[in-house]
């Protein structure tokens, strides 16, 4: 939710943590912060309310100093202000910290902290639930603590989950960090005479690949010449890094105006490398490595439960319909906000999917330790992020290799997420006995279409733009879906709410005419989804009941297909393909279509209001 970076080492600080944040700014940017310690301990702490920019430009007030942490926020206790923005400040100005996560029983701790602020003259100095933090730290060093235990005391009384970084004045060539419970990761960068803490890689690439990601219940204790980590009552240990295989070029925004527009462009070749050497022709396997379940645990499944939330709900619905069709086992899906407070029916024989692109979600992690503690249930995880915390609870994971995805819009890792769910529906077809080799086969060539599939949705981006430049103004669409189609209406809508802060609604056409069509006139406009298949001619139904509202119709279908074309106001013709990969072709030009309405209203398309790339507070 929030970004946080450290750096200690020889250099000047400030511009390292600030560039350092302009990677993290995805994961929150309504305020930002850096605090930096020179040699003697001299402190300087610059805080701004808005994006990065607005930091910047007060950057070169900053002192040199050659430790210091930052924060970019993603507002949760408190209004983005430059009061509530990190760092926090101890009371007597000893400890600073920066926090991503939530503190929840912040409440009860400032009720114990106050009657000793109020004694020493003192009060809160923001509305947010960090700043008990610094203030126990400073009372655990009152009662003679080192930092670290007090740290370590300090973390120990939070409840919820939180990574923490901070500074100590009295111990100016030092920086620390902890990781308590899931609050979206906390990594430890390892260079030359110089260290570096931040919440996610791309922060990191710049300066180094060597890193070590700390596990929950861990003390870091950094200062320019390496780390040492405790964890529990263990003595300390110096933790060996791993190297990272990722290119800081994946990371840059390139010749594209926007992330989301570079991602989009992405999706052949991620989709390719999702599923190399997971569709094997010869023989015919699906996922040859990363079910690390006994064929006998497969064939023993009874039923498949899919659970994810936003873009990766959209994707468990469609893999439901995968599983269904291609695997013939009873299958569904769940929000998974909803689901783990459910007492849903489970067993051994119900394999739980969960799909999650940051493998950090906090109400996907939710689900998936719900599932842990009260069934015996196996678990797969479907993420972008090797590694992430879904990787650690789930049994098995299928890491789809997109690569990094920036822009708060999951794009490419959603198809590559379809990829994932359609091999494994094929996966367990085939150890089911009922899909026969030749079968397998089959669906599985018929996968290695998907990247030209995408190709060739990508190149209807100007078709995409020239018709939602007539919908600038508009402040409603419907989107309309049937079938496989329904799950893609409801990301497309979704994708127009959160980059274009158009109202849109994704509903199975079926069902319009129980309630949503009361809202159709000329000035609501209707995008279809209307690809030749099974339930094409209930969609022609739908289409000719909304044109008899005199809502325009944006059609979404095979390319050439005439009768559609004449009947609709606005025809995009995307690639004709078998009824189950239509996700695939369809994919792109929903992306798009938002893409270019966002675009048209000049709107903030990598960085939309509200929300933040990995949502890791509840
Ligand atoms: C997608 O465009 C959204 N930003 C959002 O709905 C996202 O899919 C959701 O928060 C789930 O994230 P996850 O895949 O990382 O779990």
């Amino acid at each position: 939710m929030c970004g946080i970076v450290g750096y200690v080492g020889r250099q000047s600080a400030a511009p390292i943590l600030f560039e350092g944040l302009q990677h993290l700014e995805y994961r929150g940017y309504d305020s930002a912060g850096i605090a930096v310690l020179d040699r003697d301990g001299a402190l300087a702490v610059l805080k701004r309310e808005g994006k990065l920019r607005d930091l910047e430009a007060s950057l070169t007030e900053m002192p040199r100093g050659s430790a210091g942490i930052g924060h970019t926020r993603w507002a949760t206790h408190g209004p983005p202000s430059e009061r509530n923005a990190h760092p926090h400040t101890s009371a007597a100005g000893e400890v600073i910290v920066v926090q991503n996560g939530i503190v929840e029983n912040y409440r009860e701790l400032r009720a114990e902290l106050e009657p000793g602020l109020a004694a020493s003259g003192r009060s809160w100095q923001s509305d947010t639930d960090t700043e008990v933090i610094p203030e126990l730290i400073a009372r655990a060093l009152a009662d003679g603590l080192s930092f670290r235990d007090a740290l370590a005391q300090a973390v120990g009384r939070l409840r919820g989950a939180n990574a923490v970084a901070a500074v100590y004045r009295r111990e100016p060539g030092r920086i620390y960090a902890a990781r308590q419970g899931s609050a979206g990761g906390i990594i430890v960068g390892f260079g030359e005479d110089e260290m570096f803490l931040a919440s996610d890689l791309p922060a990191l690439l710049r300066h180094t690949t060597s890193v070590y990601h700390l596990e929950d219940g861990d003390i870091a204790e950094i200062d320019a010449d390496g780390v040492l980590v405790s964890r529990g009552g263990a003595p300390s240990f110096a933790p060996q890094p791993t190297q990272v295989n990722l290119d800081p070029v994946a990371v840059a925004r390139g010749p594209y105006r926007h992330f989301m527009l570079k991602e989009i462009h992405e999706q052949p070749r991620a989709l390719s490398d999702t599923i190399r050497g997971r569709a094997r022709l010869s023989p015919p396997r699906a996922l040859p490595a990363d079910l690390t379940f006994s064929e006998l645990a497969l064939r023993n499944i009874e039923r498949v439960l899919v659970i994810g939330m936003g873009t990766s709900l959209h994707a468990a619905m469609i893999g439901r319909w995968w599983i269904e069709q291609i695997a013939g086992i009873p299958a569904d899906f769940d929000n998974a906000s909803e689901f783990r407070f459910r007492a849903p029916l489970l067993g051994p024989s119900t394999l739980v999917v969960s799909v999650t692109q940051s493998g950090e979600t906090i109400d996907t992690l939710g689900a998936i330790s719900h599932v842990r503690e009260r069934w015996d249930a196996p678990q797969l995880t479907i993420t972008n992020v090797e590694g992430s915390e879904a990787t650690r609870q789930a049994d098995a994971s299928i890491v789809l290799r997109c690569g990094p995805e920036i822009g708060v819009a999951s794009t490419k890792t959603f198809v590559g997420s379809l990829a994932a769910l359609y091999l494994l529906a094929c996966r367990l077809g085939h150890a089911q006995g009922r899909l026969s080799d030749a079968e397998l086969s089959g669906r599985l060539e018929d996968l290695l279409t998907a990247p030209s599939l995408v190709e060739r949705g990508l190149q209807l981006s100007d078709r995409c733009a020239s018709v939602m430049r007539q919908f600038t103004a508009a402040s409603n669409f419907l989107v309309l879906g049937r079938g496989i189609e329904y799950p893609l209406a409801m990301e497309a809508a979704l994708k127009c709410k959160e980059i274009s802060y158009v109202h849109a609604e994704g509903y199975a056409a079926g069902e319009m005419k129980h309630g949503p069509i009361a809202l159709l006139d000329d000035g609501f406009p209707v995008i279809a989804l209307a690809p030749r298949g099974p339930l094409f001619d209930k969609m022609m139904s739908a289409i000719q009941q909304v044109r008899a509202r005199a809502a325009p119709v944006i059609a979404v279908g095979d390319a050439g297909d005439a009768e559609l074309d004449e009947l609709v106001d606005h025809f995009i013709g995307v690639p004709p393909t078998s009824a189950l990969l239509t996700p695939f072709s369809l994919s792109p030009v929903i992306q798009l279509l938002a893409y270019h309405i966002a675009l048209a209203r000049g709107l903030d398309i990598d960085q939309p209001r509200n929300l933040a790339k990995t949502v890791t507070v509840e």
